[in-house]
């Protein structure tokens, strides 16, 4: 990537506009008179572009559960040639197979810089998952740390929905939508089939060039949606309102662009004459958004104790069982704690539920050390986690006037099934090694 190519993402990201409202029935136009009025697919969809529906939900789903979009395109995407097999680099899917499941605590550092140009398709490394991409069951964590744009490349991903967590460095996402700009701190949701090219907005702190690391949760299942809020009542958590849609925006390229389609956990690729970010208008409830973390409206104790943390719950992709979800989207956010005898870091926790945690900026405040911004920790189901020591000792001892926790941006992806690792995560060199240590030491203080 150049540094003129970078300054192009940047001047794209400028000034975005956004269409608000997780779920809403959106619509764009990027060419006054291009979306149809009254139907979706008249004789002659206007000034001369082609209808299509993308169906993310059966045809016959609940209507709160049925998800689809019309797009009107330069070209339909029935005019492609044949995908063939191409090279999935460190991409893997469920189901997962290469290692035993492990019940062990693992934690680890963040994925190292890549030694050569990698963009974010090549760039993409699965830690691992569960269920089965065939069967639209589970789901898998990957990272991502890479140093290039995608050039004349698009990638749309048929096993499921892609949660992109940025960490480090800004994206710049175009898609078949529009453009999303994705800040670290924001989330963006891709929907299954979807197709989209990364670009990078930031350069690495070291100013060798552009950058970008952070984590993607893939959903093969259900997908995402926002939880229900019982008795919280008609707002809070992650607000409706606050996810922000594209707005239609079209790539008018002829010429050669590589279309990447992974697809029952392989990568398949095909040259296509044009770029299929050729949608110029387009209406449906099967869209992409942004979301910033930061408007997460944090709902917690105002007496004792510490809530469950699912009342932190951003997106759950539901199961046909009430209240237990494929995977969850959960976020640490700042917060007061003001519980009165209450230990109020996150408590000692075994869980049939498996959690994979990211930390985005600043430091979570169950671990005082070790976990980073960029790495992870795996507590798979029912391994036993919680407190360091060190933060046992402190917050066993601590005054408890109101204290903001305002330095530190967690998410975990929580999920109904063991997760199991790729060789590449159990085997890695930036797996740390002691990370059980962290609880050595936690003192005898039984008194009978
Ligand atoms: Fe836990």
């Amino acid at each position: 990537m150049t540094g003129t190519d970078n300054e192009r993402a940047r001047k794209a990201a400028e000034g975005l506009a956004y269409s608000s409202g997780f779920g809403n029935e959106h619509s764009s136009e990027a060419v006054p008179g291009a979306l149809p009025v009254g139907r979706n697919s008249p004789q002659r969809a206007p000034v001369g572009l082609y209808a299509e529906q993308l169906s993310g939900s059966a045809f016959t789903e609940p209507r709160s559960h049925n998800r689809r979009s019309w797009l009107y395109r330069i070209r339909p995407s029935a005019a492609h040639p044949p995908f063939v097999r191409a090279n999935r680099g460190e991409i893997r899917s469920a189901p997962f197979t290469e290692c035993l499941p492990d019940p062990n605590r693992l934690r680890w550092d963040p994925l190292p810089a890549p030694a050569d140009p990698t963009d974010f398709i090549d760039g993409l490394w699965t830690l691992g998952g569960n269920g089965d991409a065939t069967q639209r069951t589970g789901m898998a964590v990957h990272l991502y740390h890479v140093n290039a744009s995608m050039e004349r490349r698009v990638f749309g991903n048929a096993d499921g929905e892609l949660l992109i967590v940025p960490e480090r460095g800004g994206l710049l996402l175009r898609t078949e939508f529009g453009l999303l700009r994705v800040e670290p701190g924001h989330v963006a949701l891709i929907p299954r089939g979807v197709r989209f090219r990364v670009e990078l907005l930031d350069a690495a702190p070291d100013g060798t060039g552009p950058t970008a690391r952070g984590y993607v949760c893939e959903n093969y299942g259900r997908p995402f949606e926002l939880p229900h809020l019982g008795p919280i009542g008609a707002n809070g958590l992650a607000n409706a309102r606050d996810f922000l849609a594209p707005t239609a925006a079209y790539e008018d390229v002829e010429g050669p662009v590589e279309v990447v389609n992974k697809f029952c956990g392989h990568l398949w690729t095909a040259t296509y004459d044009h770029s299929p970010l050729d949608v110029v208008a387009w209406h449906g409830n099967h869209v992409p958004y942004v979301y910033d973390l930061r408007r997460f409206n944090v709902i917690g104790s105002i007496s004792y104790d510490h809530p469950d943390p699912s009342i932190f719950t951003v997106l759950t992709s539901p199961s046909d069982t009430p209240g237990l979800a494929g995977v969850d989207f959960v976020v640490f956010a700042p917060r007061w704690l003001v519980g009165e005898d209450t230990f109020r870091p996150p408590y000692f926790h075994r869980n049939v539920m498996t959690e994979y945690m990211g930390l985005i900026e600043g430091a979570y405040d169950a671990k005082a050390a070790g976990f980073v911004p960029g790495g992870g920790s795996l507590h798979n189901m029912m391994s036993a986690h919680g407190p360091d020591r060190e933060t046992f000792e402190r917050a066993s001892a601590a005054e408890l006037a109101p204290q903001k926790i305002d330095d530190g941006l967690a998410f975990m992806f929580e999920t109904r099934w063991p997760l199991t690792l790729t060789e590449q995560a159990r085997d890695a060199g930036h797996r740390q090694r002691g990370y059980d240590d962290v609880w050595q030491g936690l003192q005898r203080h039984f008194r009978p």
